[in-house]
């Protein structure tokens, strides 16, 4: 890990540095309800989450959870979020981050990890791929529902 990088467990009280990591991303173009879907995954029990502090700013977090049993599994850790702020991408922060949040799931017995993307987010799949991640097991499967 960059050691000017300093990982610190998430809560509510990130909540604004958070939505202004996603409003750089998203251009400004963000919706109230991602916030509060956001808000609700930290007031869950079985999250768990971190920051990263940088230059004593919040450069990035990701939020996960303990599914299970689930999908046939009886216990997985997912993650659910994870962003970091366009100003530092390429300085490590993604990476200390899933470094974190791969400890604690092993803390936890939980040794099967996965996360799903948007089919053309390369820069995530690229960079998913770079910390160990590969195609699973599962598919994805969507449908909509006319009105
Ligand atoms: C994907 C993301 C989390 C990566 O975080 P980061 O801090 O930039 O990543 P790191 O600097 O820790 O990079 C770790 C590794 O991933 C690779 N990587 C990171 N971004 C990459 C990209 N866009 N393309 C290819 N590889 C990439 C790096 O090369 C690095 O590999 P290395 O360790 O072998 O050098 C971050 O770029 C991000 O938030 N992207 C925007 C996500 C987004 O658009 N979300 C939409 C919200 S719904």
């Amino acid at each position: 890990m960059a050691d000017d990088i300093e990982i610190k467990e998430i809560d509510l009280t990130y909540a604004p540095e958070i939505t202004e990591i996603h409003r750089a991303i998203m251009k400004g173009n963000i919706t109230d309800s991602w916030m509060q879907s956001i808000e609700l995954h930290l007031r869950k029990q079985d999250v768990v989450g971190y920051v990263a502090i940088k230059d004593g700013r919040v450069t990035g977090f990701i939020i996960g959870e303990i599914k299970g049993p689930s999908f046939g599994l009886e216990k997985s850790g997912w993650i659910i979020a994870l962003e970091s702020h366009p100003n530092h991408m390429g300085g490590g922060i993604g990476k200390a981050l899933v470094e974190s949040i791969f400890k604690y799931f092993k803390q936890k017995g939980v040794r099967e990890i996965y996360t799903a993307l948007r089919w053309d987010a390369v820069d995530m799949v690229s960079f998913f791929i770079s910390v160990g991640f590969d195609r699973s097991e599962f598919i994805n499967l969507g449908k909509h529902l006319d009105d």
